[in-house]
């Protein structure tokens, strides 16, 4: 069974819109664990401009689930990682300006950093997943990193717009997924994934988690509505 990590950084950035209390990503975590959630997943941004530090304490105080920590390869987090213990840490790059994670990371270009950081984090007992591009040269320095499991990053695949780039991006995510599990790591894939383009991906032979956020906070948005608006009416009926 592939496991479903539910992504809950869109609770934490609809409360931030208002910088107000709710919706209180700890709630969300919750209902996401009830619903059947194997995973939660929570970025802590440098900027802290969703997820902070309070709800990763809370989380990590009441998520019963795998809490996935997605984190850019710093001192400051890493610190902040090895203190919480979440049962997974996600090394994703991080930009400021950018809406969100726009591409894997770049192990090439850092690798005795981020090989540092890995020991670091396991040696606090956190497994440790590397956020990839399908691209071999990342996948092969990934490998050689130490890291548990690498998550492909699949956004090129949700966001092309023909069938040929859908079926030639696919193709690249299935090759980079052997490469993977060839070499004995777990595989992992997210970004982009919706209701519409997840099945070819849950399909990868020796799949094991997908990460999902966007896609599954929309819907819950459009399921719950109409209750919430249900509740409002009824409130107002009896005053
Ligand atoms: N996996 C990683 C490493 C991510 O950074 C994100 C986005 O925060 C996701 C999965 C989930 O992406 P989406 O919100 O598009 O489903």
């Amino acid at each position: 069974m592939i496991e479903l990590g539910v992504n809950i950084d869109h609770v934490a950035t609809l409360r931030q819109a208002r910088r107000t209390v709710e919706p209180d990503p700890v709630w969300g975590a919750v209902l996401a664990e009830l619903g059947g959630a194997d995973g939660i997943t929570v970025h802590l941004r440098e900027d802290r401009r969703h997820i902070n530090d309070r709800d990763i304490t809370l989380l990590r105080e009441t998520v019963r689930c795998k809490l996935n920590m997605e984190m850019a390869a710093i001192g400051e987090i890493t610190e902040i990682a090895c203190k919480i213990k979440p049962d997974q840490v996600t090394l994703v790059p991080e930009r400021r300006e950018e809406i969100t994670t726009e591409g894997g990371l770049y192990v090439t270009d850092q690798f005795d950093n981020i090989q540092k950081i890995i020991k670091r984090l396991q040696e606090s007992g956190i497994v440790v997943s590397l956020f990839l591009d399908p691209d071999n040269s990342q996948i092969d320095a990934g490998i050689k990193t130490g890291c548990n499991a690498i998550e492909i990053h699949t956004g090129r695949y949700a966001n092309a717009k023909d069938q040929k780039s859908v079926s030639d991006e696919l193709l690249r995510i299935i090759n980079a997924g052997k490469i993977i599990t060839d070499a004995g790591l777990r595989l992992h894939a997210g970004h982009g994934l919706t209701y519409h383009n997840v099945i070819p991906i849950a399909k990868i032979p020796n799949m094991a988690e997908l990460n999902i956020g966007h896609s599954i906070i929309a819907r819950s948005i459009m399921v719950g509505l109409k209750e919430a608006v249900r509740e409002m009416k009824k409130l107002l009926t009896i005053q």
